[in-house]
């Protein structure tokens, strides 16, 4: 009489061990492990030096140091008039050379502008993106070449993709002459604020959703 079979399998035929998808005739699991493993370690070696970089650069970034105010002498008063501006170069960074100084037009506050300035120095950096933008004394306009924007005689948005008034620099008379010190934002109604970046709006509820850096000088 035929022996029964047995019940809990161990007569069963044994398979071989089933392969990952993908694996070929002759390939090691060892050899799979190994690169397996060694992928990763790249890769976390990888996000090591991105995140220790940029730990590093932004622990010796002093963001909430305010650096030291920079006033630049660009003339006597007489120099300037009240209906056209004249450009001159000014001190931004000390120790770094060219790439320290940038051009404003300065020209004096006019009274029929309500202006309660005496001097009035815009900044050539374009309120989009940064560019700089050229004083056309025929048109009384402000012209960037980047994007097309236009900006009007005291500065304002009239065309193209600006989302402020062009910033401008606070100015004193000291000595006989007219200094330009601090850069400061404004608004649309020429409100100052403290200095934005380009392409970050101004005024109103966009002061809180655009606020300035921590080591920005204070609005005059
Ligand atoms: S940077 Fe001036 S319009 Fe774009």
């Amino acid at each position: 009489m035929p022996e029964a079979a047995s019940s809990n399998g161990d007569d069963a035929p044994k398979l071989p061990p089933a392969k990952p998808a993908g694996a070929f005739e002759g390939e090691t699991m060892t050899r799979r492990a190994v690169f397996s493993i060694g992928g990763q370690a790249l890769g976390g070696a990888g996000i090591g030096i991105v995140g220790l970089s940029a730990l590093g650069f932004a622990a010796g970034t002093p963001l909430f140091e305010q650096a030291d105010e920079i006033w630049t002498a660009v003339g006597p008063p007489g120099k300037f008039a009240v209906d056209t501006y004249r450009s001159t170069v000014i001190t931004l960074t000390h120790g770094v050379g060219e790439a320290g100084k940038t051009t404003a037009y300065v020209r004096m506050g006019s009274p029929d502008l309500e202006e309660t300035q005496a001097f009035i120095a815009v900044s050539t950096r374009c309120a989009h993106l940064g560019c700089p933008v050229r004083f056309v004394e025929a048109a009384n306009n402000f012209i960037c070449p980047c994007h097309g924007g236009v900006y009007g005689f005291r500065g304002e948005v009239i065309g193209g993709p600006p989302v402020r008034p062009l910033d401008r620099f606070q100015t004193r008379v000291r000595d006989g002459q007219v200094e330009v010190g601090p850069r400061y934002s404004v608004t649309g109604d020429f409100d100052p604020v403290r200095y934005r970046d380009p392409g970050e709006f101004t005024g109103g509820i966009w002061n809180v959703l655009f606020p300035p850096r921590p080591s920005t000088p204070p609005a005059p």
